[in-house]
């Protein structure tokens, strides 16, 4: 049962597209305080309470403080509160019935879980307007389905967007593009996808191309495409000032960027330097930026990432003249703790200033409104402007769309992936821990970086990384600049990287048809066991191991020199140990606590009692997949019972 509830005047933000029936009275269970601006709700001592999509920590979010304000927010650290997305959707289970909230807010709102006392949660706003959905169930799977069909259907991507994705910021010319796809093909590692990150563009202008690396782009496009290999191009969110750039002088005369509130320009930098800011919440500004994607449609291309669209600043021109002008009252002076504190605070102050996101104006069709209040659903409209887009200009077939910033909602138009991670073995946890979350909020279509993105990568890491991405719907390599190269053929167990590749792409079918059941059925792909197992004690507390899709729990090696792991087993479960998709063993485990080996090239699978896993024949794209030679591996169940969804992958639904 879902019940709305109106704190104040909230701005629609569009997430929910079913009306949901008002509730009566006060908003049960939750006790106001109007002068704090904040809800509270006790938590009892067996509750857990998990959600909030893509944050830190671990699945049961207590005992920390969450806030949703969509921050650049490169060090994923769990001393951090903000990442890149908001998504206000939370559980409490563990004592009696479950009860769910949205808080739909488009400001700043903070979850307290326990952080300031261990048996409360308190939701404090920046301004007290929000509708409030109540949900009261039995089970969490349930509830979190309930959910997920007032948002809408989350997005669904080509089929090909299941292969593997090769990034890094950047590949600098056409050359070393190339050279990637041959380093993939000499190595015999399958690849669908090569990622182009900013330098592509022509001084990162979106919807521009650099001439002199990309000559020909649409000729490249086509090339690569001959290999099976699809380009993907990034789009900023912010417009490079510049005269007789099309995108902003269109943008400048139609009013389409946003304005300080006196109707001037707000100007800040990214990559370019200065840029102005689409107003992603005006339907007029968000048609017209939507059909600039045509540019590269046009070329060939069918999938794009958005990027910076929190949106990131790096500073304001006023913040930047205010600092220089406040710099000269340092210069020649004896510089104490205090002094240097404030010196550097000013500088590092510079970017994602809260007095910045106060100083622009949103025109929400007709009605002014200040950036703060809505900064949490400016990404989303972005990706929301790329998604309707392409179904004016691509009415029949799916294009690949995934955004860093976020908020529920979004999930319609597009996937994500987890932003700038680390190479480091506790961010292989964090992505595993993410997934759910991130799948109960609807987005479904997600993955991270692969092989940690700041940060050098080591052999080791990247292996057992894999090991983990071959699920995530988005299985994409990135690294940053500077960075070791972290291409799979970089390193020296090329043929067991090789292996693990195509052992997703043996486990596309599977994949491809859990994550469609999933999409048509409003439903999770990744389950935490607490939702599976929700009697189970030990289960509920389990939270490096999950469900992928209806058949497999995967629990990955997410520690340095480990040959092994402990796993539970809520359930006696057939172990698969795969050392590539044509050669593996099975155990049979039963219920209970195991110490599992797993050597760096072995992958561990296990498959429910009753269930069965299906596996294609290694291949070198998604498209050479032979669904005609499938074999099975089953548990107590047949092969027949399994039901495999298909179609051509690429026709809209
Ligand atoms: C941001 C993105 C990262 C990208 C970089 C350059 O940090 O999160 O993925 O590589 O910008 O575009």
């Amino acid at each position: 049962m879902i019940r709305k509830y109106t704190i104040g005047h909230p701005i629609a933000t569009e997430s929910v597209v079913v009306p949901v029936p008002a509730g009566e009275g006060p908003l049960p269970y939750f006790s106001l305080d109007e002068a704090e601006k904040s809800l509270s709700l006790g938590l009892g001592d067996n509750e857990l309470v998990y959600g909030l999509g893509e944050t830190v920590r671990g699945m049961n979010k207590r005992g920390w403080e969450y806030i949703s304000n969509n921050t650049d927010e490169p060090h994923h650290q769990e001393d951090r509160r903000s990442l890149y997305a908001s998504q206000n959707f939370i559980l409490i289970f563990g004592e009696g019935r479950v009860k769910g909230f949205y808080i739909d807010t488009p400001g700043r709102v903070s979850f307290d879980i326990g952080y300031s006392h261990g048996d409360e949660l308190k939701i404090r706003f920046a301004e007290l307007d929000a509708d409030i959905y109540v949900l009261e169930g039995e089970n969490p799977r349930s509830l979190v389905r309930e959910f997920r069909k007032i948002t809408g259907r989350s997005y669904i991507p080509p089929r090909w967007a299941f292969g593997f994705g090769q990034s890094r910021w950047s590949y600098m010319n056409a050359d070393e593009v190339r050279a990637v796809a041959d380093g993939y093909e000499k190595a015999g590692i399958p690849l669908d996808m090569i990622y182009l990150d900013i330098d592509y563009m022509d001084h990162y202008k979106d919807f521009t191309l650099n001439e002199e690396a990309f000559p020909d782009f649409e000729a490249f496009v086509s090339e690569m495409k001959q290999r099976h290999i699809r380009l993907i191009p990034i789009i900023d969110a912010g417009v490079k000032i510049e005269e007789g750039y099309e995108v902003y002088e269109e943008g400048l005369e139609k009013g389409y960027f946003v304005t300080k509130e006196d109707g001037s320009d707000f100007v800040a930098a990214v990559w370019p330097g200065w840029v102005r800011f689409p107003d992603f919440l005006n339907a007029d500004a968000r048609r017209w930026f939507g059909d600039k994607y045509r540019l590269l449609l046009d070329k060939g291309i069918e999938g794009f990432w958005n990027d910076m669209n929190e949106p990131a600043i790096f500073f304001s021109q006023d913040r930047l003249n205010a600092v220089f002008e406040a710099l000269s009252d340092y210069k020649g002076k004896n510089l104490d703790l205090a002094k240097y504190n404030e010196l550097m605070g000013m500088i590092w102050g510079l970017g994602n200033s809260p007095e910045d996101y106060r100083s622009f104006w949103h025109n929400m069709n007709g009605t002014r409104v200040r950036h703060d209040r809505v900064h949490n659903i400016y990404g989303y409209n972005m990706t929301r402007a790329a998604g309707e887009a392409f179904e004016r200009l691509s009415p029949d077939r799916r294009i690949l769309m995934f955004s860093r910033s976020s908020y529920i909602g979004m999930h319609r138009s597009g996937g994500v992936w987890t932003g700038d991670n680390c190479s480091w073995w506790s961010h292989i946890l964090l992505n595993l821990q993410q997934m759910p979350a991130l799948n109960m909020c609807g987005f479904l279509y997600c993955g991270g970086d692969t092989g940690g993105f700041n940060c050098d990568a080591t052999e080791d890491l990247v292996m057992r990384w894999t090991q983990l991405s071959i699920f995530t719907p988005l299985f994409r390599n990135h690294a940053a600049m500077n960075t070791r190269r972290q291409e799979l053929y970089q390193f020296d167990r090329i043929a067991d990287l090789k292996k693990f590749v195509e052992l997703r792409y043996a486990l596309i079918p599977y994949i491809y048809s859990e994550f469609m059941k999933a999409a048509l059925g409003d439903d999770m792909y990744f389950v935490p066991l607490a939702f599976a197992y929700p009697e189970d004690e030990r289960a509920v507390r389990t939270e490096d191991q999950i469900l992928a899709g209806e058949s497999i729990m995967i629990a990955p090696v997410y520690t340095q020199n480990a040959r092994g792991r402990y796993v539970y087993l809520p359930e006696d479960m057939k172990l698969i140990r795969f050392r590539a998709a044509d050669d593996y063993d099975e155990e049979l485990l039963e219920k209970g606590d195991h110490y599992v080996k797993a050597e760096l090239n072995e992958l561990l699978v296990f498959l429910l009692r009753g269930h069965v896993l299906p596996l294609a024949k290694p291949a070198s794209c998604v498209e050479e997949i032979d669904y005609a030679s499938l074999t099975y591996i089953s548990y107590d169940s047949d092969p027949g019972q399994y039901e495999l969804y298909t179609d051509d992958g690429e026709t809209r639904i």
